[in-house]
């Protein structure tokens, strides 16, 4: 079964149904919320509320590694997590998805892996290509059979937050080669490659990042709320499809 890390769109009433929530513990502490056994349009998913059921956690304080363990533990195959973002290209304009395929990171003190300690011993994943393949183009495919535009590939620079970027910043990510950035997929991505579990972005473009286009003096969110309102009732069409994709391909492979 797969897993969905994320918030916005997905918490609404009525979006994941069926719902069962298990409190559970780990042994790095409780994960940002309780785990949302649930059906996304029917099909079963496990829900995790990134930043809590309060939106208490802010993204540096986020407990990523209860998060990705309680997830494994409780037998996901996969992890998507949807996160928003600011976009850099005009591609990433508000109102946008992507699916990243590289990663710039940018913060720093998070616990970002699982091996940190003499017990736990030295492990260097390989991390050449942060998201998985199949599970990055599943989303892909799931974008194009339910007409949603995604931008396929692309670059996401993860910022330690929860302030935005100067204009200067986002100058400087954009020579790095970042097309997007958020404050979220890292180190999720990297715990989950510690894991061996699957893992892909789902990045919803809420705003043109610090300094560029109608962000150039300021960024106002208010003022993308219809462009941003349909990118995440794309992104839940999206994850739906997937997850039915998925199935399909479960079934078809007699794993089900
Ligand atoms: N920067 C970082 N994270 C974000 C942004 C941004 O402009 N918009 C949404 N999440």
């Amino acid at each position: 079964m797969l897993a969905l890390i994320g918030g916005t769109g997905f918490e609404n009433d009525g979006i994941i149904t069926d719902c069962d929530e298990v409190l559970v513990e780990t042994p790095w502490g409780a994960p940002s919320a309780p785990l949302v056994f649930g059906c996304l349009g029917g099909e079963e998913v496990i829900f995790l509320r990134r930043h809590g059921a309060r939106h208490e956690w802010a993204p540096h304080r986020i407990p990523y590694r209860a998060n990705l363990w309680a997830l494994k533990k409780a037998g996901a195959t996969g992890v998507i997590g949807v996160g928003t973002v600011g976009g850099i290209g005009e591609a990433m304009t508000a109102g946008t998805l992507m699916v990243p395929d590289q990663l710039l990171d940018y913060t720093w003190g998070r616990e970002h892996t699982y091996y940190d300690s003499p017990e736990a011993g030295v492990k260097h994943i390989d991390f050449t290509l942060p998201f998985d393949e199949n599970l990055s183009g599943l989303l892909v495919r799931a974008a194009r059979r339910t007409g949603n535009t995604i931008v396929e590939g692309g670059c996401y620079a993860c910022t330690q937050g929860p302030r935005l970027e100067t204009a200067a910043e986002v100058q400087r990510f954009a020579r790095d080669g970042a097309n997007v950035i958020g404050m979220t997929l890292y180190p999720e991505c990297a715990l989950a490659r510690e894991l061996e579990l699957p893992y892909a972005g789902l990045c919803v473009s809420v705003n043109s990042a610090a300094g560029l286009r109608e962000s150039r003096k300021v960024i106002r969110f208010e003022a993308l709320a219809e462009a941003v309102n349909r990118a995440v009732a794309g992104a839940v069409e999206v994850v739906r499809e997937a997850l039915r994709l998925e199935r399909e391909l479960r079934e078809e492979n007699g794993l089900a």
